[in-house]
């Protein structure tokens, strides 16, 4: 299949991205960043949850988050939503989009959301009724799509059977999530070769963590097999709090130039998401997880 003329990227970096962070994070730095990244042309934005504030701490402010976030036209605000209770209060901060998220390894769905993965199913339905009164769209995600923390690999089967079930109660679009970033190109060629048996690629995403160093490679193989919405996270921010270890999504900067080397629209500006990792990172006190960024920036010193 050829590539994609144009890809959309949902920048994930103010909530996958600064979940795990265990310094307290002010609020006025996430919507400083947000803001950055829908100036840079991000038009697709996670920029928080709403899930139990003892598990995840550094979501507690989502909602003055999304408060004080300044809304540009034409961006989509979004938030992760366990359940109908954070989907209540997702909609009281006016977010534009939830999404859902189910595991594809039970000892993953335990830890993370403290159920299994069928009673997970069953608990969107409350939210997925809700979502749609309300007219918010819903998106899926499914994680550790290719291997599980806790019990190794993960059948291609399992994925589709979940991937089935939240198309059917609703979702408009799976986001494939390689939680630990274990995948390699050929186990991912290999998942949506699989999926596309009986979902149309349109309708799927990847957000693929880069733990072993494959996010790219594994993000190619997906292009080449038609799909064209690519999770990423500003700098390479993030991790998973439930999968020790695993380290960020693939940083945006790296994607998008993965994206102009192939001649694909994403509508970005390299330098101005550049800007807005590196100052995240200096707030952070970290070194900016994009080798681009990392790049590009030494030579502007040199
Ligand atoms: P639980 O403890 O089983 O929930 O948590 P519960 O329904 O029994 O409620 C227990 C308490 O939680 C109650 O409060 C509820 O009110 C409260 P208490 O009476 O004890 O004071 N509660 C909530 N509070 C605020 N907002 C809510 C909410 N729901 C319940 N929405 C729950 C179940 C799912 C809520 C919990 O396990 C949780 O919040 N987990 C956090 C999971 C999380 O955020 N994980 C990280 C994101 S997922 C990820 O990173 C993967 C992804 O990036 C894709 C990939 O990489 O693969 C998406
Ligand atoms: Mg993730």
């Amino acid at each position: 299949m050829a590539l994609p003329k144009s890809v959309k990227i949902v920048e994930v970096g103010p909530r996958d991205g600064l979940q795990n962070e265990k310094q307290t994070i002010a609020t006025a730095t996430k919507i400083q960043l947000i803001n950055q990244l829908s100036e840079a042309g991000l038009s697709y934005i996670e920029a928080g949850s709403f899930v139990n504030p003892k598990w995840v701490p550094q979501m507690a402010d989502s909602a003055e988050v999304f408060g004080g976030a300044t809304r540009k036209v034409g961006v989509t605000y979004a938030a992760l939503t366990p359940n109908l209770q954070g989907f209540e209060r997702a909609l009281a901060a006016h977010v534009d989009e939830v999404a859902i998220f189910a595991a594809a390894s039970e000892a993953f769905s335990q830890k993370n959301i403290n159920c299994s993965i069928a009673e997970s199913l069953t608990r969107f339905t409350a939210l997925m009724d809700a979502a749609q009164r309300h007219n918010i769209p819903v998106r899926g995600y499914i994680s550790c799509v290719v291997g599980c923390p806790y019990s190794g690999a993960v059948e291609p089967e399992t994925v589709a059977q979940i991937a089935r079930d939240l198309l059917a109660m609703g979702c408009y679009e799976i986001s494939l999530g390689d939680t630990i970033g274990i995948g390699t190109a050929g186990q991912v060629k290999r998942l949506i070769e699989f999926l596309m048996q009986d979902i149309p690629v349109e309708k799927l995403a990847v957000h693929m963590h880069d733990t072993y160093g494959q996010a790219l490679a594994n993000i190619y193989a997906a292009l080449e097999c038609g799909v064209s919405v690519v999770d990423s996270s500003v700098a390479g921010l993030g991790g998973c709090p439930y999968a020790a270890g695993a380290s960020g999504n693939v940083a945006t900067e790296d994607v998008i130039y993965l994206l102009n080397g192939l001649g694909i629209d994403h509508g970005v500006d390299l330098e101005k998401l550049i800007a807005a990792g590196n100052s995240i990172c200096e707030y952070l006190g970290k070194t900016n997880g994009s080798k681009v960024a990392q790049a590009i920036t030494r030579k502007y010193q040199a």
